[in-house]
């Protein structure tokens, strides 16, 4: 059923992984969507070239998330697109960095602050003047920012970071009608977490969750999708746990 006919999205990161993911659930489910991509233009036109050909719109757009100016840019070139509506932002885009205290070095730091806290804050800001009453924003938290797991201290801390920043936006939007939540993934098998591709990784991995499979990105994407549809009207300011049940 096309739940999301008539909506127009915004998925941050889709060029891969669970950016991707989402970006082809929602066009699924009949969303035009914005495939933004940072560095892999031939990756993201793939992804507008499967959402065309399985009969929805698709437009891909390029932005360096790490520029402090990008997401006023990527505001304006979304404005250009969907003109004064967007319904569905999915702020994906997100890098990992895994360092132990000792090694975590002041540009690592900054970098993944950048491009996991300062991008999707000021991406929200200027996407706010085309949010409308039901219109509605996805996070990416994370399985690290509840538990201690790996050597992901500064990674996790941006996510901690998410964690907060949904409750703080999903107060402050609420009264307009938008919607503010996240999802938190525990490990999932993209090109951040290649560690699964070996049997130690992948043993480990297991060991922290209740299911002993490991999470596919379209596992992700169907929370995702939940989030940015009417059957998620009363949900606001949570981060939803999608990992598996892991560190129970
Ligand atoms: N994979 C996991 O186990 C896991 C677990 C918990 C949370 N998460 C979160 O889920 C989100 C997606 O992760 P993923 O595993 O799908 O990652 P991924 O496969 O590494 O893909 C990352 C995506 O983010 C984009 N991106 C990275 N740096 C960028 C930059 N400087 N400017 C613009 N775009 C940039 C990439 O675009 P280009 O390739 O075009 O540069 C790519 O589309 C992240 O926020 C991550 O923290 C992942």
């Amino acid at each position: 059923m096309k739940t999301l006919a008539g909506k127009t999205a915004l998925v941050t990161g889709a060029s891969r992984g669970i950016g991707r993911a989402a970006a082809l659930a929602l066009a699924q489910a009949g969303a035009q969507v914005i495939v933004h991509y940072g560095h892999r233009g031939h990756d993201a036109e793939v992804v507008v070239a499967q959402i065309t050909a399985a009969g929805s719109r698709a437009r891909a757009i390029q932005a360096d998330l790490a520029e402090s100016d990008a997401p006023h840019r990527l505001a304006r070139q979304v404005r250009r697109i969907v003109g004064e509506r967007l319904d569905i932002l999915v702020a994906n885009a997100g890098i990992a960095k895994a360092a132990t205290l000792e090694e975590t070095g002041v540009e690592d730091f900054d970098e993944l602050f950048a491009i996991n806290v300062r991008a999707p804050y000021f991406l929200i800001q200027q996407l706010l003047p085309i949010m409308c009453r039901g219109s509605n924003v996805a996070l990416l938290s994370s399985l690290a920012a509840r538990a201690a797991v790996g050597e992901l201290s500064a990674y996790a801390a941006t996510k901690g970071a998410i964690d907060i920043l949904v409750r703080h936006f999903a107060a402050d939007l609420g009264p307009r009608g938008i919607r503010v939540n996240a999802v938190a993934p525990g490990v999932v098998q993209t090109d951040m977490s290649t560690f699964t591709r070996s049997e130690k990784g992948r043993d480990m991995t297991l060991s922290l969750q209740a299911f002993k499979q490991l999470a596919e990105p379209e596992d992700i994407a169907a929370a995702i999708t939940f989030l940015a549809s009417d059957q998620a009207r009363w949900t606001t300011g949570t981060t939803i746990r999608v990992d598996g049940g892991s560190k129970l």
